[in-house]
């Protein structure tokens, strides 16, 4: 069975039919901290941990597993858990995998506050980072160290959309037992397979496209085999979970990913090609074109690509003609995150660790929404046109 189908099917094949309860096609919310136990005995077994049943709230109610499970089956991983937002899932990944006294490896591209988290919370708990250049390959050899024990990608970055050659950083990782991460949020399991290019634990921001309505934040990690039961005693140890409410929302938007995926992808292929042919437009950076410095591992490693890429200006902007550029479009909203419904806007410049193509340039983001592509062109070609 396709995956579009197992999205929309798979908690009808959970269901208890058998109970008169009523089989509502979506999992009832369940809203509680405590739960009741049948009877003492049941009570005892929880006590020694051998109660098969949910004993608590924070044990994972029945939605949040129901929506677990079909992220998971998504990932074809082992084991996913809910965090209640993207850097949630992530921080908690490394606190889950890493020890005092390792080193990780970190791509330089990574969303800022992974970035963040590492130079100012992991080095006080002496976890030291090193950060990679943003399309690093086989070269990570460089880089590593005796006590090297993660290795941390985000392929290609959400800014500036550099694509590491995860196939060859896997094999050299496996060789020494070092643990891999992949934010994979720009892609989604839909458009690139973690799990078959060796990656070890998956993640996604499902705030963005999982979701898909920027109305809720969450994320998920997905593991292997390997690294399910030091994921599954860490969740369970932090008692962390995420909320029902969040999670029936969360499995919603899932239902119609493949759907909105393909649209989100067409669209921004259609304008990503329409600005590289404008005077106004210096590069465009979207991985599925030709011109991506990194296309040819697209090419080889993804299946699709999604609504999110950036462009620069053919020559640099004062503050006053980007903000007039940016204040006159009126489909595109100006604010953070990216996979939902509407076109969103942000402009930045990033001044990394590492060389990037793009430093000392304005990098300008679009979240290519569900709009029709038609209309989105002409609001940025009247934009660039108020600009002059
Ligand atoms: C690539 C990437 N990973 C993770 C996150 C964090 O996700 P959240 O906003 O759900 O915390 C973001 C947020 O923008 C992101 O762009």
């Amino acid at each position: 069975m396709k995956r579009a189908t197992r999205l929309v099917n798979f908690d009808s094949f959970c269901q208890n039919k058998d109970t008169d309860s009523p089989h509502t096609i979506n999992p009832p919310i369940y809203r509680g901290s405590t739960v009741l136990f049948k009877n003492f005995a049941d009570f005892t077994l929880a006590t020694s941990g051998k109660h098969q049943g949910i004993t608590y709230g924070t044990d994972r109610m029945p939605t949040q597993r129901a929506f677990e499970e079909a992220v998971r089956e998504l990932e074809g991983g082992a084991l996913t858990r809910a965090f209640q937002s993207g850097i949630s899932a992530i921080i908690n990944t490394f606190l889950a995998f890493t020890s005092s006294g390792d080193h990780i490896l970190v791509c330089d591209n990574a969303y800022g506050p992974t970035v963040r988290y590492c130079t100012h919370i992991l080095e006080k708990f002496n976890i030291q980072t090193t950060f990679i250049p943003p399309a690093a390959g086989k070269d990570i050899h460089e880089f590593l160290q005796d006590n090297t024990k993660l290795i941390f990608l985000e392929s290609p970055g959400s800014n500036t959309f550099e694509i590491q050659d995860i196939p060859a950083i896997t094999s050299l990782a496996t060789t020494r037992e070092i643990v891999t991460v992949l934010d994979n949020t720009w892609a989604t399991p839909l458009y690139l397979d973690p799990f078959a290019l060796g990656i070890n634990i998956s993640i996604q921001s499902a705030t963005k496209y999982l979701i898909g309505h920027s109305d809720i934040l969450m994320g998920t990690v997905t593991t292997d085999e390997k690294h399910a039961d030091i994921l599954q005693e860490y969740y369970r140890t932090t008692e962390t979970y995420a909320p029902e409410e969040d999670c029936y929302t969360a499995l919603r938007g899932l239902r119609t990913l493949p759907l909105r995926l393909g649209q989100h992808e067409r669209s921004a292929l259609e304008i990503a090609r329409w600005l590289e042919s404008l005077p106004q437009v210096g590069d465009v950076i979207h991985p599925a074109l030709p011109s991506h410095p990194q296309h040819r591992i697209w090419q080889r490693d993804f299946t699709g690509s999604s609504g999110l890429f950036a462009f620069t200006f053919a020559e640099e902007q004062p503050s006053e003609k980007l903000a007039a550029f940016i204040d006159s479009l009126q489909l595109f909203g100006i604010g953070y995150s990216w996979g939902g419904f509407r076109s969103l806007i942000t402009a930045a410049r990033y001044n990394r660790s590492q060389a990037s193509e793009y430093a000392g340039k304005t990098v300008i983001r679009l979240n290519i929404g569900l709009e029709d592509p038609a209309d989105i062109m002409n609001d940025l070609k009247s934009s660039f046109e108020s600009m002059a």
